[in-house]
């Protein structure tokens, strides 16, 4: 059995005061949640003050991107082991927004990936069709493709540690969530590419979450598919109620 993993992407929300209020306040409303994982993605600022705020408590803390370098002149960017000394141990790769907006590439995916699991960070890789793409009926081959790449050259130990965040670009942040059979579509057959691509152990074992638009009225929906293994959201992740809501309806 895979356990849900309900993950906050925060993305350029909550200064370091806010972050420890969020997390307080999700930990003492998650007294019944033992059974799914709780991951918060706060900005770098605030990883620290986060990880020092979740301790103690089921939740655990991720950045949103690294640099597929250990150090150097790098303006601006943010290594492995830079995350790791915040006490934070998941990293997001491969986010829409930075495919959109900062140059990602399926080639720098893939050697955030492995720099990733070298520096013992749990990457959840994140894929996803425009809606173009969706309406010229090329979801799979796009998803497929963004994700062989994300996992070239990397070991079946090494995969195993992975998570994916399936997340239609058109769903983001729209309002506008796939249907829970449009996500399980999706999901089993990235599933069925991991079986592909390792063996079946990897595929049953990995967690493939859902993001885009997921909200407290139609997680259950989403979550209580075959395929879905939990949820990457932004918006509504960013009050303690409604991200509480959504993994309630993991369990
Ligand atoms: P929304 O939940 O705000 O649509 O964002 C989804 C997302 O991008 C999570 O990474």
């Amino acid at each position: 059995m895979r356990k849900k993993l309900i993950a906050g992407n925060w993305k350029m929300f909550k200064k370091i005061g806010e972050a420890q209020s969020l997390i307080k306040e999700i930990a003492q409303g998650a007294g019944d949640l033992g059974g799914v994982e709780l991951l918060v993605c706060p900005p770098y600022t605030a990883l620290n003050a986060a990880s020092e705020a979740r301790k103690g408590t089921q939740i655990k803390v991720g950045a949103q991107d690294l640099h597929w370098e250990e150090q150097g002149a790098f303006t601006g960017k943010i290594s492995w082991d830079m995350i790791r000394d915040t006490g934070a141990e998941y990293v997001i790769i491969g986010h829409s927004e930075q495919r959109t907006y900062f140059h990602e590439t399926d080639d720098t995916v893939n050697k955030k990936t492995k720099t990733a699991l070298k520096g013992g960070l749990i990457p959840v890789i994140c894929v996803g069709e425009t809606l173009a793409e969706r309406d010229g009926n090329r979801t799979m081959d796009v998803v497929s493709t963004q994700t062989k790449k994300a996992f070239e050259g990397i070991t079946k130990e090494d995969a195993t540690k992975c998570v994916i965040a399936y997340e239609p670009v058109w769903a983001i942040g729209t309002g506008r969530n796939a249907t829970p059979e449009q996500a399980q579509e999706v999901h089993a057959g990235i599933r069925a590419l991991i079986q592909s691509l390792y063996d079946a152990s990897v595929a049953e074992g990995m967690r493939i979450l859902y993001g885009g638009s997921m909200k407290p009225d139609n997680a259950k929906s989403l979550l209580t598919q075959k395929d879905i293994d939990g949820g990457l959201i932004g918006g509504a992740s960013l009050k303690a109620d409604s991200f509480l809501a959504i993994a309630r309806a993991g369990l």
